[in-house]
């Protein structure tokens, strides 16, 4: 029987790193808030001519210089930091991929959501016709006004996954529950560079459609809780996760049997939440981010393990759905690759910091050298935005 699912799958991030504890004290505010209180330890911030195109491009060539680029003929990207009312960021991860032209490319937004409605499609190709291959990237920049308390929760970061028939890493199944919301929990107005957020109220919007989700995975004939064996939560902060998996206890009853299970998910939280504790919010990223950290420093062996995915975005909807970890997984990436990345950011003062988060302008520019990814954004002349390949 032909199996769809994630291949493979590869992360970006930004230049810069800043620390938490250093934001902490330039903010008067006690660290453990940041550390216990939020779970975040880091942020990565990008650097002058990086955005959501040169970490999309980063993300995707890291996988693709694996996989080859044969069979596909989909790019969907995800994000809810658009670089332009009406082309699609696809178009320049395109062209700086060096991808055939018979390809069909678009970009989707549902804040934090997209990614996982990019993935949804790509699985519907994929069973349409088998032999294709669709590439699914989710980049973004989380920005909240400086001195406000999303503040420490931003972050940056690209994931780029394939989809194809008989995958490596991931099989998903095909139950799914849904769950639509409209409330003005976050959202980003035209002609912001941050968003505007109701914080409490997003915390408990997030918690519903959790609740409606599984209601509705339920209805649809999905896994028991006790067949889930690890649950991977959008983390926008990854104290957010441990409210999640309270929140699923209590509605499932939290019985003996689920005890146990949600005991194994309570410790894959810590591998799951390992990278987005030093990445920040990447909001579309955020859920895929949350996997690959769980597939690379989960101790145990998780072949045939099923995994419970929660993706929510703001405004508001959500998805839950559920995949099995695949015999060999462990030999598809280098499990240590992203650390070393996070390793690697240029540690930022807080007065540069903010300097750069105040500096996001979309006017005509050449951008300084900064960059020590394989792509970088030139600037914009005549209002239209340039890339290079370095
Ligand atoms: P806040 O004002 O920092 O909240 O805002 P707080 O004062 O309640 O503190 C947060 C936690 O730190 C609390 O724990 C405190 O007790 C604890 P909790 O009650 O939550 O368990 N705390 C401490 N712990 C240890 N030592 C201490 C200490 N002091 C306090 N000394 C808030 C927090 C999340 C609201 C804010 O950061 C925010 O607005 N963030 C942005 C919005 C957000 O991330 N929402 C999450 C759900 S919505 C979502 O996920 C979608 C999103 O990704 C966007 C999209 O979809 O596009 C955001």
């Amino acid at each position: 029987m032909t199996t769809i699912g994630i291949h493979d799958i590869e992360l970006a991030t930004g230049h810069y790193v800043l620390h938490l504890d250093d934001l902490a004290a330039y903010n008067g505010v006690d660290p453990m808030k940041y550390h216990a209180g939020l779970g975040q330890d880091e942020m990565s911030v990008v650097a002058p001519d990086e955005d959501i195109v040169t970490m999309a491009a980063s993300a995707a060539a890291a996988l693709l210089a694996r996989t080859g680029t044969a069979g596909i003929r989909t790019v969907f990207f995800a994000t809810e930091t658009g670089v332009d009312q009406s082309k699609a960021a696809a178009t320049w991860v395109h062209k700086l991929l060096g991808l055939p032209q018979n390809v069909r490319v678009t970009e989707l937004k549902q804040a934090c959501y997209a990614g996982t409605v990019a993935l949804q499609a790509a699985l519907g190709i994929v069973s349409r016709n088998p032999a294709e291959r669709v590439l699914v990237i989710a980049s973004d920049i989380a920005r909240y006004e400086l001195d406000s308390p999303g503040e420490p929760t931003q972050g940056a970061g690209a994931v780029a996954m394939l989809i194809g028939a008989n995958p490596a890493l991931l099989e998903i199944e095909p139950h799914s529950g849904l769950f639509t919301a409209e409330v003005d929990d976050f959202w980003r107005p035209n002609g912001s560079n941050t968003a505007v957020v109701d914080g409490k109220l997003s915390v408990s919007a997030y918690l519903d459609a959790l609740s409606g989700s599984w209601e509705d995975l339920q209805a649809a004939g999905g896994p028991a809780v006790s067949e889930i064996d690890r649950m991977i939560y959008h983390q926008p902060f990854t104290k957010m996760a441990r409210k999640a998996q309270t929140r699923l206890r209590e509605i499932t009853g939290g019985t003996a049997q689920n005890d146990a299970a949600l005991q194994t998910q309570e410790d894959a939280l810590a591998a799951a939440a390992s990278y987005n504790r030093r990445l920040g919010n990447t909001y579309t990223a955020s859920l895929y981010s949350g996997l690959i950290s769980l597939l690379d420093n989960d101790p145990a062996d998780l072949t045939g393990k099923r995994l419970g995915l929660f993706s929510y975005g703001s405004g508001s909807v959500s998805e839950l759905f559920t995949g099995i970890v695949q015999d060999g997984y462990r030999q598809v990436r280098d499990s240590s690759r992203v650390a070393k990345l996070l390793d690697e950011r240029e540690k930022l003062s807080v007065a540069r910091y903010r300097e750069l988060h105040e500096s996001v302008s979309y006017a005509d520019c050449v951008t300084p050298k900064v960059t020590a990814s394989p792509f970088r954004y030139v600037g914009t002349s005549d209002q239209a935005r340039k890339y290079e390949r370095v």
